[in-house]
């Protein structure tokens, strides 16, 4: 009897403690719970508030770039940059284009805006988005406008440590030594003075820009200083040809194919325009066994370029 009296008197006790500390227990659930959530959704907020700004500023980014791209690629094609050269316009047969480029302005290069917004997208977005090692060498300047585009993008970009180089002879095509050489519809690089275009002027509109910085100009022709001026060039991130006749582009893909690094663009100016730039392209890569497709986004408003997949020593 004792113990179980005992029992039930300690059994209630401890009920009333029991109930006792049940309101406290409730509002501390309560007050964890209230605050638990309260900073939930303070830490979503904050989340919704740097995601708005990330997105911002992402957008922000993209626009400042388009407006910086589509800025230089219409100073580049408007600049009234060198008069055109006495001679070129008189001669008979010319195509159209080249009629047209008589009677207008091409400013300091021969491709169009929308050329010239590719080339600068394709190098921010395939080389320096992707940190694919190597300097920007450009085959066939002329006065300079494309390479003015690169140099530009580059610095932009913050890539100032990768060499320009701008191959040219600037004083126009050699002398054709090759039949394919002359079949450029019909257009005759070595009998014009248009291409000649001096040294002296090319570093102008590349000073002109802003650009001259970190920029090597090897003057003379492709078969004379490729052989040594490739050994300078530790590796390539763009190869850009546009130099038109099958000799001139066989003898920049034999020197300097394989310098270009894995991931590297190959672009190709004239692939499309010229059939003896096409053959010499199309016979590189037949020897070579390069299979990479050849991209041409938008047809003429693109020019086309390839992605170098696979080591110039596994194409030989
Ligand atoms: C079509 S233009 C280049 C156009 C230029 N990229 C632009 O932005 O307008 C061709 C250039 O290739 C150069 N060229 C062609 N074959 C050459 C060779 N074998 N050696 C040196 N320069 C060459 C010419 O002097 C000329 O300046």
């Amino acid at each position: 009897m004792y113990g179980s009296g005992s029992f039930a008197k300690r059994s209630s006790k401890t009920n009333n403690n029991y109930l006792r500390i049940l309101p406290g227990m409730i509002a501390c659930l309560m007050i964890g719970y209230f605050l638990g959530s309260s900073t939930t959704d303070l830490n979503s907020t904050v989340d919704k508030t740097n995601d708005w700004f990330e997105q911002k500023n992402h957008l922000a980014r993209e626009i400042q770039w388009k407006l910086f791209r589509d800025l230089v690629a219409k100073a580049i094609r408007n600049q009234p940059f060198q008069k055109r050269s006495s001679g070129y316009c008189e001669q008979k047969n010319w195509k159209t284009w080249e009629k047209i480029n008589c009677r207008s302005n091409t400013g300091a290069t021969m491709l169009l805006i929308p050329h010239l917004q590719q080339l600068m997208d394709l190098l921010r977005n395939e080389i320096f988005a992707k940190q694919i090692e190597g300097d920007i060498v450009e085959c066939g300047v002329w006065q300079g406008g494309a390479s003015i585009a690169m140099g530009l993008t580059r610095n932009y970009w913050q890539e100032n440590q990768r060499t320009l180089w701008l191959f040219d002879s600037f004083a126009g095509h050699p002398e054709y030594s090759s039949a394919k050489d002359a079949d450029m519809n019909g257009f005759r690089g070595s009998e014009s003075n248009y291409l000649a275009v001096s040294l002296e002027i090319v570093q102008a509109n590349v000073a002109a820009f802003g650009v001259g910085d970190n920029a090597e100009y090897v003057k003379g022709y492709f078969g004379n200083t490729m052989p040594i001026q490739r050994g300078n060039i530790e590796s390539i991130a763009v190869l850009r040809l546009d130099a038109d006749s099958f000799t001139s582009t066989t003898t920049i893909l034999e020197n300097l194919y394989d310098k270009v690094a894995i991931g590297g663009l190959v672009i190709i100016d004239d692939y499309y325009d010229y059939k003896s730039c096409r053959e010499a392209v199309d016979d590189f890569r037949a020897k070579r066994g390069i299979t990479e497709e050849i991209h041409n986004p938008i047809g003429r408003k693109t020019r086309p370029h390839w992605i170098k997949e696979v080591s110039g020593e596994l194409h030989r």
